[in-house]
């Protein structure tokens, strides 16, 4: 079973003033909590894992936007890295969906899921690439819209999966960290869209939840 990198409960993370933080959320931000260079890092070796699986076939990969970006283009860049420099090869092509399933820091009833055509996944071999997995609940809505479509494979990599109660055990195939039950922002992950323009994953003061709530 995969297991990303471990960050346990107790971790507090960094003294953000040890680290480039834009001006205008310096006052929003507890603390840095995996910083940007781990990110990539731990990005390159997913990319070599992902590509030593999935790599004998063209591959599509699939952003699930908005909070996928950053990851996805960074991972996407890896996988390139080594397509260019090993003895073997294999093409990779594009495609998004926009799905929106959070308000505030809690997650809404409704999912929606909006994008393109996903007939184009149909007998492909298919890596669905998430920022956060925290309930599953998301990626099991995707993942069945997916399965209509008939792609011939279908693997999942995110970034992060929190560890929480209210996980009904979903896992995906890659997972970069396993964070504790904090609200996260940054590196594309946002809090009422805010925060993506963060190369950190850090933590929230709670003031801020007050100042960009909606
Ligand atoms: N941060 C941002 N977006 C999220 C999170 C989080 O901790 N969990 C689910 N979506
Ligand atoms: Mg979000």
């Amino acid at each position: 079973m995969a297991r990303g990198l471990q960050i346990r409960d107790e971790e507090i993370g960094y003294n953000k003033n040890l680290f480039c933080i834009p001006k205008h959320y310096e006052e929003d931000l507890e603390r840095v909590f995996i910083p940007h260079g781990l990110i990539l890092d731990r990005t390159e070796r997913l990319a070599r894992d992902i590509m030593q699986d999935m790599g004998s076939h063209h591959i599509v990969a699939l952003c699930v936007l908005k909070g996928g970006y950053k990851f996805f283009a960074d991972l996407l860049d890896r996988i390139k890295a080594l397509n260019q420099n090993g003895d073997k090869s294999v093409p990779i092509t594009v495609d998004f969906v926009r799905i929106k399933s959070y308000c505030n820091d809690s997650p809404t009833e409704e999912i929606s899921i909006v994008g393109e055509e996903l007939s184009t996944l149909s007998g492909k071999n298919v890596l669905v690439v998430e920022d956060i997995i925290e309930t599953g609940r998301t990626m099991k809505a995707l993942l069945s819209k997916l399965k209509d479509n008939e792609p011939k494979m279908v693997k999942v990599v995110s970034l992060l999966i929190k560890r929480t109660h209210r996980s009904p055990g979903y896992r995906p195939d890659y997972i970069g960290f396993e964070i504790p039950d904090k609200f996260v922002v940054g590196y594309a992950l946002d809090y009422n869209e805010y925060f993506r323009d963060l190369n950190h994953i850090c933590i929230l003061k709670e003031k801020a939840k007050e100042k960009y709530r909606i």
